[in-house]
């Protein structure tokens, strides 16, 4: 049998995002990181030294580059459509970082590029892509517990006090959670209930006077077949939902006088923009805070998802760090999952890229389904602005 060679990655934009997805590269089997690009001097030359491979100085070199075969786009949000399009201008396949884009135009915009050009896009790293949401789909889709009815994600965790650019404290430039944090609960809900929402209403909260940006929301999203989503998020550093992560072990071994600790980091380490800015710098790769996310790491919790319940009709299904709690009328049952391609979560998108270049399966994550979650975010900041129902109307189904 001919085995498909490893889809070659370049990685654009080698910030928070890109440290966090090259450990998942570099351990995927089908994967192999080519090249990267990014505007940072440090962060090219210590990516040469490690991966012996080029880091251009620019989007367009490392999208003209023939040695490149996909692009991981893990630029800020506002650069996501130019570099969509630039991509596939080059013939190459697309992995972005949510959001997809920061408009529903754009999002039309680069939907055109992508079919015109015949390549894939998927959008990811979202939490729907972990294991454990993997798992309860496909449960659901069994009908073995009844309908999806309810499903709940209360996540609570130091979001907005880690180091931030300036335009990521500003809504109207993508900042906040709603189009940071809240992409991830959306997309899970979508794909645990089959995609197509029917209408969205929110609060969000802007409580912290010196970071003028939604860091708290509350939000009821229904489905068209009668099913709803509670999602719940607070980035305001107090209460962790890490402690729902608990087993036994995680609560003797966690901390509990961790919380706040990174609002306080902040606090005393960026007294301006520019020193919070070049905190956040230090963060990218190559940089003195540079922190990498192993195998091991947080196991399948999805800190984004928080605590995680799905309500079907005849039992409830509980999202852990190491799988599945399954609560039904027998009682209680445990489905450990494992994850053998590197870093769960962020190593199901290669796998879903994979899967739609090699195989020719339709990804779930594409361009319309990104733009239906972007429309979700959306209308969540709109419900919350103008206090009334938002209906939607770019929906799309999980394709099945
Ligand atoms: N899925 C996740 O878990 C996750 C986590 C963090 C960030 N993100 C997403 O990743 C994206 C980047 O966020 P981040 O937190 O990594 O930001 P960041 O500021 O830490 O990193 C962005 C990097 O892009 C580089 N860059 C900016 N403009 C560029 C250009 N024109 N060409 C080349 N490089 C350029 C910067 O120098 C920087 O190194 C955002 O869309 C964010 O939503 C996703």
């Amino acid at each position: 049998m001919i085995v498909p060679p490893p889809l070659r990655f370049g990685v654009l934009g080698l910030g928070r995002a890109g440290v966090s997805m090259l450990p998942a590269l570099r351990t995927h089997p089908h994967a192999v990181v080519a090249a990267a690009a990014d505007l940072n001097p440090t962060a090219r030359a210590q990516f040469t030294r490690d991966f012996e491979v080029p880091a251009y100085d620019s989007a367009e070199a490392l999208c003209a580059s023939p040695e490149v075969g996909v692009v991981y786009i893990a630029t800020p949000h506002q650069f996501h459509a130019e570099h969509c399009l630039l991509a596939a201008a080059n013939g190459k396949h697309i992995v972005v970082e949510k959001p997809l884009a920061l408009t529903l135009a754009d999002c039309d915009t680069i939907i055109d590029a992508v079919e015109r050009a015949g390549v894939t896009l998927i959008v990811g790293h979202t939490a729907s892509y972990n294991p454990t949401v993997g798992a309860a789909r496909a449960i659901i889709r069994t009908g073995e517990l009844g309908r999806l009815r309810l499903i709940n994600f209360a996540a609570y965790t130091p979001f907005l006090y880690r180091p931030r650019r300036p335009e990521e404290l500003d809504s109207a430039s993508g900042g906040g959670i709603l189009f940071n944090q809240t992409p991830h609960q959306v997309d899970a809900s979508r794909l645990l209930g089959g995609g197509m929402l029917k209408s969205v209403r929110a609060t969000a909260g802007v409580w912290d006077p010196g970071r003028r940006t939604e860091g708290a929301c509350a939000a009821l999203l229904q489905f068209d077949d009668g099913a709803a989503a509670s999602l719940v998020y607070s980035g305001y550093d107090h209460f962790d939902s890490l402690e729902f992560r608990v087993s036994t072990e995680d609560e003797r071994s966690l901390s509990l006088t961790s919380h706040g600790a990174t609002r306080r980091a902040l606090n005393e380490g960026a007294r301006s923009p520019d020193e919070e800015t070049a905190m956040l710098s230090a963060m990218g790769y190559g940089g003195p805070a540079m922190r990498s996310v192993g195998p091991g790491g947080m196991g399948m919790f999805q800190v984004e998802l928080g605590l995680a319940i799905v309500s079907c009709e005849r039992g409830d299904l509980r999202l852990v760090a190491d799988g599945l709690i399954i609560y039904d009328d027998e009682g209680r049952r445990s489905l450990p999952l494992r994850y053998d391609r590197g870093v769960p979560g962020r190593g199901n998108v290669f796998d879903e890229l994979r899967s739609a270049v090699v195989d020719g399966i339709r990804p779930i994550h594409d361009a319309r389904w990104g733009k239906a979650t972007l429309e979700a975010c959306l209308a969540i900041q709109q419900s919350s602005k103008e206090d009334r129902e938002v209906y939607l109307s770019h929906q799309v189904t999980v394709g099945d």
